[in-house]
């Protein structure tokens, strides 16, 4: 019996090492031709990306169509007006998850705090948005919204929030000049002003600065949401550029401690299996940074039975990591023997090209953090290596001898392109950036100076607070929120 099953075992052993052999050759293939270039930040940071109904085999781009809604209206630009339905289905299901941002439409409707707002808005244009968006209408709000990653939109969404009236300019695999183009729109409409920015990454913002400045005068704040836009921010305010108030959504203690730890935990599991059907018991993965991110990560896959390496440059981090059970080492002592790599640091070139070549054969490499330079995917662009794109969103690249890597989602966040993510983790972030608009528009004037601030603690319990409606076995202690309305 045991001498059957070692058999077994020798037999299954040889076939993977002729698999392995096998594919050291690459198969015919030609050179995938190079990703356009486009701003850092509209190819990072992230949502929900699944989009269901991906007409990609339409080729005409929406520019080069016209498209009316039910109402008459052709002040949108989306990939299909015709898929509206189809998107509310999606909104509503969202809905579902998204209790927070629904009490507080439900609490202020009668307040209507936004009355006068004119947002235009720059973020992933997802199901969750949506019902962000269609929060911000119900308080008061006039919107204008395009999408800050050019391959998160869900297009039947933007269709859906199209034929209810919000100028929506967004379609999944914009090119850079739609890009810009899109966000342009929504700012550079006669008769219309924004008073109030809300954007994920700085591209609009930054878009404000560049072409319109003058709108600055009217603008009474900026929400950002992202760790990138938020550093743009920051380094505005020093240079003593910043013109108006803005709110840090991205520190908030209600982003860092739900949507990048739990977000992530639940995941980025997903991305990988939608990818790679990767089974994850005794895989050897290394995590690069453990902080909220990289905490989530290492916690599901250790979950799942893989041995988990993890690599971290603050001493604090490094220490936790330990104490939580994983080994710490340094990316070049395990770069040989790991079957994936995942980036969550939110540094550049954490991966660097060196390090790319010692992988081994069908290594898995991705990145969680925002920004899709963590691994250095721009170095794999050669002449030497071929890429070939197996599935949408992997690439084998293939080395001369015949290596193959695994790349997922180009080196952008894994989950945002490859999975989606959980509806309610977002509503907290949601609730968060509708909380800060509420805040800026209506705080009087001298409260905020031109500086970056962090949501008022009263608001954050406030957040806090309306997420727990829907835990009422929750033990809140002494807390019971009477004061915040
Ligand atoms: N994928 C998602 O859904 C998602 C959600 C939220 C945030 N993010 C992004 O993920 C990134 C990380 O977010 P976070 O909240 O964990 O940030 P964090 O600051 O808590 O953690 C980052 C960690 O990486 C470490 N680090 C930095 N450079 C490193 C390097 N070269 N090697 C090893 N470790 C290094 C830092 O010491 C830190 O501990 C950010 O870019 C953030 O915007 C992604």
């Amino acid at each position: 019996m045991i001498l059957n099953l070692l058999l077994c075992l020798l037999q299954q052993i040889q076939f993977a090492e002729e698999k392995q052999e096998f594919s050291r050759f690459p198969i015919k293939a030609g050179r995938r031709s190079l990703s356009r270039s486009i701003s850092q930040s509209s190819t990072d940071s992230y949502s929900s990306a699944a989009s269901y109904t991906d007409s990609s085999d339409d080729e005409t781009s929406p520019r080069d169509k016209t498209q009316i809604n039910s109402k008459g209206t052709s002040d949108f630009c989306v990939k299909n007006i015709k898929q509206a339905e189809f998107g509310r289905h999606e909104i509503e299901i969202a809905e579902q998850e998204m209790s927070a941002l629904i009490s507080l439409r439900k609490r202020a409707l009668g307040e209507k705090p936004l009355a006068g707002a004119k947002i235009v808005g720059c973020t992933h244009i997802t199901a969750q948005t949506a019902v962000l968006i269609e929060t911000l209408v119900a308080l008061g709000a006039q919107c204008r919204w395009s999408a800050c990653n050019i391959y998160s939109t869900q297009n039947e969404v933007a269709a859906a929030l199209a034929e209810a009236g919000v100028a929506v300019f967004a379609w999944k695999g914009e090119s850079e000049d739609d890009f810009w183009w899109c966000i342009d729109r929504c700012i550079n409409m006669q008769g219309w002003q924004p008073n109030m920015i809300l954007d994920d990454g700085g591209d609009l913002t930054h878009w404000v600065y560049k072409k319109y400045p003058s709108i600055f005068k009217k603008i009474r704040g900026i929400v950002e949401e992202s760790v990138t836009g938020v550093h743009r921010l920051y380094q505005l305010s020093k240079a003593g550029k910043l013109c108006v108030p803005a709110m840090n959504v991205n520190d908030s203690v209600t982003k860092q401690k739900f949507d990048n730890l739990y977000c992530c935990r639940e995941s980025i599991l997903d991305g990988l299996k939608r990818t790679t059907d990767v089974m994850f018991g005794g895989k050897q993965v290394v995590v690069c940074g453990y902080g909220e991110v990289g905490k989530g990560c290492c916690a599901a896959l250790k979950a799942l039975g893989a041995i988990v390496y993890v690599t971290e440059i603050d001493p604090i981090c490094a220490l936790q990591a330990c104490m939580d059970g994983f080994r710490v080492v340094k990316l070049n002592e395990v770069i040989r023997v790991v079957d994936m790599v995942i980036t969550c640091t939110g540094n550049k070139n954490v991966v660097t090209r060196d390090q790319l070549d010692r992988l081994k054969n069908g290594c898995i490499v991705c990145n969680m953090g925002h920004s899709n330079t963590e691994i250095d995917v721009a170095s794999l662009r050669t002449p030497e290596l071929t890429w070939e794109r197996v599935r949408s969103q992997v690439d084998h690249v293939i080395w001369p001898d015949g290596k193959r890597v695994l790349l997922l989602a180009e080196g952008r966040l894994l989950n945002l392109s490859c999975s989606t993510v959980p509806t309610f983790v977002l509503s907290i972030t949601a609730t968060t950036q509708a909380l800060a608009l509420i805040e800026l528009y209506n705080a009087p004037e001298g409260r905020y100076k031109q500086d970056v601030y962090l949501l008022p603690k009263k608001m954050v319990t406030y957040n806090v607070k309306l997420v727990t409606i829907i835990y009422p076995f929750l033990y809140l202690g002494n807390f019971t929120g009477a004061n915040l309305g």
